[in-house]
């Protein structure tokens, strides 16, 4: 096991959610946690959750869209911390509605976010990482990256991507002292349906898509009480910072590991009826 006060911790989209239960809770037990959001206000209120803790936690202005913003903010941390053991990669949002009605940018900004902003961080925190022998990244995925569902297509494609892309440097980075790890939560109880966006033309009456949609949303609606607390990940996380020898995939949620299993031992076509059925019929 590592030693907790000696992790510093970069967990972006630290103001809500998952991204802000795990800041705390690693705070709680004596991380060093830098947290960030693009907003001033969000960043205030970071601040004043660190003070009832006693300290320990740091916001820092950052936008993971931005490749001047990310190596400011990476900057600043490594100058004021010296450096940066653990990054968790925890900033998206979900783009929802039929594949077909995304516009380009629409399905662009999804993956700037969601992949490239990931990817952004890991480039910026890297070579502090090697400078110091060694570090841990931690990419929030989903069970999205693993299984997808109608009407996430964009936010799936974004997360497979992160999937792939971690797949890759798990094994480039292991020799050199660092280790990648996935988390993959199922439904948690967070601002991520609030924040997320829908494809401005999912409504359009010229799409066929309208009943599917009404029926999706009605079905979708029987969910929401299995929505989890997301202290879970939370403790998900700190259980892979303290590990010596973390795995490589964490599943968060009993959904998760039935979706999984359900996805890889189910002829397809049952597997399909049974999740259309699930969510659309
Ligand atoms: N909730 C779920 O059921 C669920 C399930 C599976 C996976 N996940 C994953 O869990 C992670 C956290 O999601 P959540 O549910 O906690 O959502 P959330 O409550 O909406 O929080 C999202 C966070 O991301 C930040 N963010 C968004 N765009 C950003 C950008 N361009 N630059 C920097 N920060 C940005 C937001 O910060 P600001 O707006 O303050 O900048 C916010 O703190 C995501 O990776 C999501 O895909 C969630």
């Amino acid at each position: 096991m590592t030693d907790d006060k000696a992790s510093t911790v970069l967990i972006t989209g630290a103001s809500s959610g998952i991204g802000r239960a795990s800041a705390l809770y690693l705070a709680e037990r004596g991380c060093n946690v830098i947290g960030t959001s693009r907003s001033p206000a969000r960043l205030d209120a970071l601040r004043r959750d660190a003070e009832r803790i006693g300290g320990g936690l740091h916001g820092v202005a950052l936008d993971v869209r931005s490749d001047r913003s990310v190596s400011e903010a990476v900057e600043s941390v490594i100058e004021a911390h010296g450096r940066i053991d653990v990054l968790v990669n925890n900033a998206a949002y979900g783009l929802w509605g039929p594949a077909q009605t995304f516009s380009m940018g629409e399905l662009d900004d999804q993956f700037e976010t969601n992949f490239f902003g990931a990817f952004r961080m890991i480039k910026a925190v890297l070579p502090s990482m090697l400078e110091h022998g060694g570090g841990t990244v931690i990419n929030v995925s989903s069970v999205e990256g693993r299984v997808v569902t109608p009407f996430n297509g964009g936010y799936a494609a974004s997360k497979f991507a992160l999937e792939g892309l971690s797949e890759a440097m798990r094994f480039e980075l292991w020799p050199l002292g660092i280790r990648v790890v996935l988390v993959e939560p199922g439904l948690f109880a967070t601002d991520f349906e609030r924040n997320q966006v829908v494809a401005s033309d999912a409504e359009s009456p010229e799409m066929p898509y309208g009943p599917m949609l009404a029926k999706y949303r009605k079905r979708r609606r029987r969910y929401d009480g299995f929505a989890k607390d997301p202290v879970r990940v939370a403790k998900v996380i700190h259980r892979i910072i303290r590990a010596r020898r973390p795995r490589f995939r964490y599943r968060v949620g009993g959904e998760v590991t039935l979706g999984v299993l359900g996805a890889s031992i189910l002829p397809e076509r049952l597997f399909q009826a049974l999740l259309s059925r699930a969510l659309m019929r």
